[in-house]
């Protein structure tokens, strides 16, 4: 399995563009099963979660090329809705494909996705909701049956505002017929990346970014093609390796609006931030400045996809500081990574209370899922000495050949491909 190696101490400087939304992509490329055509989404990066995206609907039947970061993909030639056991293991958003399926074909099989490394990342709201559309769903063992000859709009509400059961709802309900209503629904700039990609297809969505998302059916869309939003958690996370590493960063083609929650506790750390249109600016010169309590919570509260990599940056700040994670009851376990690095955390349920030290110490580590991969390489940068990452394809899924965007700001960072032994 490949691994980065990590001379970390020195600050990063530069400039880097930022990459198309994976959380926004994703979701889009799904949406697409509902107009038969071809249709180009522009600024889809090249990463693991994508690839397996392309896969599981060119095995439902469709044609998708990925050239540059540009995805020409039509769906006419679909034949099935049923995906493959082996493909939804790879990736547990593919449940988000129910919905367009169910949309499409009137009936589909998928696989309960099954927790990972964060939690059980349950999925009861998606399928209520789509019962409220008026499926029929049936679970055997593992697989999950449903079936639809028509759906009819209605007035739904989300327990918790789930953003992949919002998207779910949202594409199935665009060809039912009637309105749809969801209440408490999830407001993440990718629902409403999501509702201009499908408003450009013909559908009639409002609402989104707000917590109630109104749906008008109509009777069919149409392919057009579409740029995706850019990826607010890959340019966090890049904000937070420039402040961790005392350097001096400019991110382009950003969106500062999705990053306020992030640019708020970098401030309060005495980070500089200097917002000008789509540019954002972060130096740090000095040590962080501990904050007190930064709580993940639905957009727009601070993000838990962040979480890691900002416990990296008050974990080196002066101070004791208290990170709570309220989304996935599964997402700290990069703190026993970073306390090998010389972190001093200590967890308590889901709260970690972070007492800064001056600095961390290179270490091997290993990545257990996407962001505290990231975190794990900040802290890397961060450390004095040599630091190793393992099992890095997770960091794989959703940043763009991390070594080479870090490296362009000055890393010292490079891939260990091992030879395959024969
Ligand atoms: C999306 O996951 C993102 N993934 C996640 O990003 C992100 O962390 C998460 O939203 C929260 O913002 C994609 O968009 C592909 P949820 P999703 O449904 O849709 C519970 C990354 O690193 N829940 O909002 O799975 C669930 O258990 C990934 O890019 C139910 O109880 O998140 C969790 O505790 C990680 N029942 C919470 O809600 C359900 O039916 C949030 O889940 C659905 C969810």
């Amino acid at each position: 399995m490949d691994k980065l190696v990590i001379e970390g101490g020195k600050p990063l400087s530069g400039s880097i563009v930022i990459q198309g939304a994976k959380n926004a992509a994703l979701p889009i490329l799904a949406a697409c099963l509902l107009a038969e055509g071809t249709s180009t989404i522009e600024h889809v990066p090249r990463l693991l979660d994508i690839d397996v995206m392309l896969n599981i609907l060119r095995e439902l039947g469709c044609r998708a090329e990925h050239v540059g970061d540009t995805v020409i993909l039509n769906t006419e030639t679909a034949h099935t809705s049923h995906v493959p056991e082996s493909l939804m293991g790879q990736m547990r958003s593919s449940i988000f494909l129910m919905g367009p399926l169910l949309a499409r074909f009137g009936e589909t099989q998928v696989y309960q996705p099954g927790g990972c490394a964060i939690g059980e990342r349950k999925i009861d709201l998606h399928l209520e909701g789509l019962q409220a559309l008026g499926a029929e769903i049936e679970e055997i063992g593992n697989r999950i049956i449903c079936r639809a000859d028509k759906l009819y709009g209605a007035e739904i509400h989300l327990a918790f505002p789930s953003v992949g059961a919002t998207e779910n709802i949202m594409m199935a309900a665009v060809l039912a017929e009637g309105r749809t209503t969801i209440s408490n629904a999830a407001r993440e700039p990718e629902i409403q990346d999501l509702q201009r990609f499908l408003n450009e297809m013909g559908a009639k969505i409002m609402g989104a970014g707000t917590d109630t998302i109104t749906i008008e059916g109509v009777q069919s869309l149409t392919p057009c093609t579409y740029r995706v939003i850019p990826d607010r958690i890959v340019a966090g996370t890049i904000m937070v390796a420039a402040a961790a590493t005392r350097g001096q960063v400019t991110l382009l083609n950003t969106n500062p609006a999705h990053l306020s929650s992030l640019i708020h506790v970098l401030r309060r750390a005495g980070v500089q931030i200097a917002v000008d249109g789509d540019i954002i600016k972060v130096g740090c010169p000095g040590r962080p400045r501990a904050v007190e309590r930064v709580v993940t919570a639905p957009y727009p509260a601070f993000p838990t996809d962040l979480q890691s990599q900002v416990m990296v940056l008050l974990a080196l700040a002066d101070g004791v500081s208290i990170l709570k994670e309220t989304i996935f009851e599964g997402r700290l376990k990069h703190v026993d990574e970073l306390s090998r690095m010389g972190a001093d955390i200590r967890v308590d349920l889901n709260s970690a209370f972070i007492r800064g030290v001056p600095r961390l110490y290179g270490a091997t580590v290993e990545a257990t899922d996407l962001r505290a991969g990231a975190a794990l390489v900040i802290a890397g940068l961060a450390a004095q000495g040599k630091t190793i990452v393992e099992q890095i394809h997770h960091i794989d899924r959703g940043y763009d050949c991390i070594e080479t965007m870090l490296g362009r700001l000055g890393a010292r960072i490079s891939r260990y491909s091992p030879v395959p032994k024969n």
